[in-house]
């Protein structure tokens, strides 16, 4: 079995808190709620999610209860193969656990049709990945826009809407630019406005600043924070990077598909800092070599 390395990333954070000279909204410190007085656009209850490969089954998420609240900016942490990867798809519809129930703005998308799902993926829930997934013979415009056509958005609305999002993100004059003329940096912040192009409810992001520089990741984890508030957008990110975790409204760290701990929940005129440890060693049998 092969653990995967990432370099610079081999350390897990924990985070203490220290004070903060920020006005940032207050958060909860009760597990499982939301910031105060916050709906939940997001409500896990108990969420399983079992792999059978031949006669191994992997528990990747073992009973995990969660709550995000409207424009809330969650941040997840944890080991390799500790079940992050798997909890982002099934809030992003992508997957379904095998036990427990996941509730989005109070509808149960367990049990939901395909049909269902898609049109509530379209509406309401936006993606980032590591690797943007732009697409390639797109201009950055272009790739901005088309969630907002493919939801029978008119063009002229849909073009108002994509060049906004673009200025927003810095990039009002590389509209025109293919993905592969523009940096990394920028075809992530491309990424972050496509996300958001249908205000979305939840923006989900999978290691956005996994292949970014640490100054370029910062920059545009900013940009994702400063941008999905203003939306009103709630967003998960999942990340090994501390830089990202210092963004959060609240730091959750999941270890062997539990949440271990909310090791961070934003107080008022409070900041945490972050310091690595090593992580646990893995389970027998769990495998730590699952891509992204
Ligand atoms: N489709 C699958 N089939 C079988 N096992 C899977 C599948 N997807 C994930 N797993 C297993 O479930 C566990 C959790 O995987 P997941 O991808 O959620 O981890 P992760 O926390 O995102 O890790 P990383 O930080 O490396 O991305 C791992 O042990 C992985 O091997
Ligand atoms: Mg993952």
């Amino acid at each position: 079995m092969i653990r995967r390395f990432v370099p610079g990333l081999k350390r897990f954070v924990q985070v203490r808190r220290t004070r903060f000279h920020s006005s940032e909204s207050p958060a909860s410190v009760v597990s499982g709620e939301t910031a105060l007085n916050i709906p939940a656009v997001v409500e896990l209850e108990n969420l399983e999610k079992s792999y059978r490969l031949g006669k191994v089954t992997v528990n990747a998420l073992r009973g995990v209860t969660l709550k995000l609240g409207q424009a809330e900016f969650m941040v997840i942490m944890g080991p390799s193969g500790s079940g992050k990867t798997t909890l982002l798809n099934i809030i992003g519809t992508l997957d379904k656990p095998t036990s427990g129930r996941a509730l989005i703005d109070g509808e149960d998308i367990t049990i939901m049709n395909d049909g269902q799902l898609t049109k509530l993926r379209r509406h309401k829930i936006g993606f980032v990945f590591q690797f943007h997934n732009l697409i390639p013979v797109l201009t950055a415009l272009e790739n901005v826009e088309l969630p907002l056509i493919t939801s029978g958005i008119k063009r002229r609305v849909s073009r108002d809407r994509a060049m906004e999002l673009l200025r927003r993100v810095g990039l009002q004059d590389r509209t025109d630019h293919l993905p592969d003329e523009l940096s990394g940096g920028e075809q992530q912040r491309v990424a972050i406005a496509r996300a958001l192009a249908n205000h979305p409810r939840i923006v989900l992001a999978d290691e956005p600043t996994g292949d970014l520089d640490t100054q370029t990741g910062f920059e545009v984890v900013q940009l994702m924070h400063s941008v999905a508030k203003q939306e009103g957008s709630s967003v998960v990110v999942v990340t090994h990077d501390p830089v990202v975790a210092e963004r959060a409204d609240r730091l959750v760290e999941m270890r062997d598909g539990r949440i271990t701990e909310k090791v961070r929940e934003r107080l008022a005129g409070e900041k945490h800092t972050i310091r690595a440890v090593e992580p646990l060693p893995p389970e027998p049998g769990r495998s730590l070599s699952q891509p992204n």
